[in-house]
């Protein structure tokens, strides 16, 4: 198994890198020459439209030892629990939705074949986003996947994972996230054993870094932190399983060789990791408690400005300073909606029942804010300056209201009992006035 500290990056935000495995691998000055070096192949990767405006412009060559091409034909591949916007299945109801974290399987599960969908929006091929997660005990084996339905955010929760993908090798731990560009063919190892995390597939554009606005020209996350693997290929044959997911559906295809063959690349399309404690959090310095927008990581924008398909939010350890001011979030009802999960700690809004590795679900115009403990202490606290130590929760926001699959309404992993939070909230008005 590979070293975290083996491993080299290139470091930037959508950048073009170059980087080659062999020396002498990376055509100069031109991007298909009639024969590359060392025999291999060249292929375009585009995650945009050709024609895409040249800022978000995203497509790699890949200098490879066969075309991705050779490939047999694919056949269903169970689908499990995975599912795509939009979830017919069962209808969405306005509740408050949260659940406990999905236990480890008792059977070896690898990545792929542990994904669980939790809730979709929009719609597959269009717009949208999928909400995953997933538990796996076993690395992959003999085993690649690809998504060609969105590009995968991925949140460990609980153990590292090791990712083999056609760009290099990505090492990914709780506390970082990594980024997967739709289609890029990877496999995941599991240095720890064991895995769980979230994901995000995002159906929309690929995810860019917030506009700082009046904020300056640093801050939140800074480009230089995110880090895209070197070169690294396999050259290996056997009997190896490319599993896909396209249009929602699952499918698989035989291949005679490791499709993660690429012993060169240049472009703007490739996986990155983050590391979120490099996230340069801003908030008041004097009253009130800001919008969480404040803490969006990434964002994969629309055609409606100011309205994302995904945006992806954290609440990082911080100093809480504000005078005055009732310092959890408050209680709100918002057009977009909310999918939170929580890496480590407690949440501020929350401090029981909202578990590492579980989940909260509130849709468009669902009310939520802090249960009513919260509100009792937070209403009554004394308002030092005061940090919020070993705590990482996170939202994925969306336009689109995330309806939960039959699985997750049904599964006993749901809290049934969340809604009673709220139930004991006094009326203090009738006392007071
Ligand atoms: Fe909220």
């Amino acid at each position: 198994m590979i070293r975290p500290d083996e491993l080299q990056y290139l470091n930037g935000f959508g950048n073009e890198f170059e980087t080659e495995a062999k020396e002498g691998a990376l055509p100069i000055g031109q991007f298909n020459p009639q024969k590359v070096a060392f025999g291999l192949y060249a292929e375009q990767f585009s995650t945009t439209a050709f024609t895409m405006a040249r800022d978000k412009n995203r497509r790699t060559w890949f200098y490879r030892i066969r075309p991705s091409a050779a490939q047999s034909d694919y056949r269903p591949f169970p689908q499990g629990l995975m599912r795509s916007g939009p979830i017919t299945e069962v209808p969405s109801p306005p509740n408050l939705l949260r659940w406990d974290p999905l236990p480890m399987p008792e059977e070896p599960t690898d990545f792929v074949s542990s994904l669980v969908t939790l809730a979709a929006n929009g719609s597959v091929g269009v717009q949208g986003v999928g909400v995953h997660v997933y538990a796996a005990n076993q690395s992959m084996q003999n085993r690649y996947f690809y998504n060609a339905d969105g590009e995968l955010l991925i949140v460990p929760q609980q153990g590292a994972l090791l990712l083999h993908t056609e760009s290099g090798i990505l090492h990914i731990a709780p506390g970082e996230i990594c980024v997967i560009p739709r289609g890029i063919k990877f496999r995941v190892d599991l240095p720890d054993g064991t895995a769980r995390g979230y994901i995000a597939e995002n159906y929309g554009a690929p995810m860019i870094l917030p506009e700082r606005g009046p904020v300056g020209s640093n801050g939140f996350a800074n480009e230089r932190d995110f880090q895209a693997p070197v070169a690294a290929y396999e050259d290996i044959d056997g009997d190896f399983e490319l599993v896909c997911k396209f249009n929602g559906g699952m499918f698989v295809c035989d291949l005679d060789h490791s499709p993660l063959d690429v012993v060169a690349w240049v472009g703007t399309s490739y996986p990155y990791k983050y590391d979120l404690s490099r996230f340069n959090t801003m908030n008041t310095v004097s009253f009130d408690h800001p919008d969480p927008s404040i803490f969006t990581v990434l964002t994969s924008q629309t055609d409606t400005e100011g309205t994302a398909n995904l945006d992806f939010v954290i609440f990082p350890p911080r100093w809480m300073v504000a005078e005055n001011t009732f310092r959890p979030p408050w209680y709100h009802r918002n057009l977009m909606s909310e999918f939170m999960g929580l890496i480590e700690g407690v949440y501020d809004a929350k401090e029981h029942g909202f578990m590492p590795g579980g989940a909260s679900l509130h849709n468009c115009m669902t009310p939520h804010g802090p249960e009513a403990v919260v509100f009792e202490q937070a209403s009554n606290a004394d308002l030092k300056p005061q940090r919020y130590e070993d705590t990482m929760a996170f939202m994925f926001e969306s336009r689109f209201i995330f309806e939960p699959t039959e699985f997750a309404l049904q599964s006993t992993t749901r809290q049934r009992e969340y809604h009673a939070c709220y139930s004991n909230l006094k009326n203090y008005f009738r006392e007071q006035k």
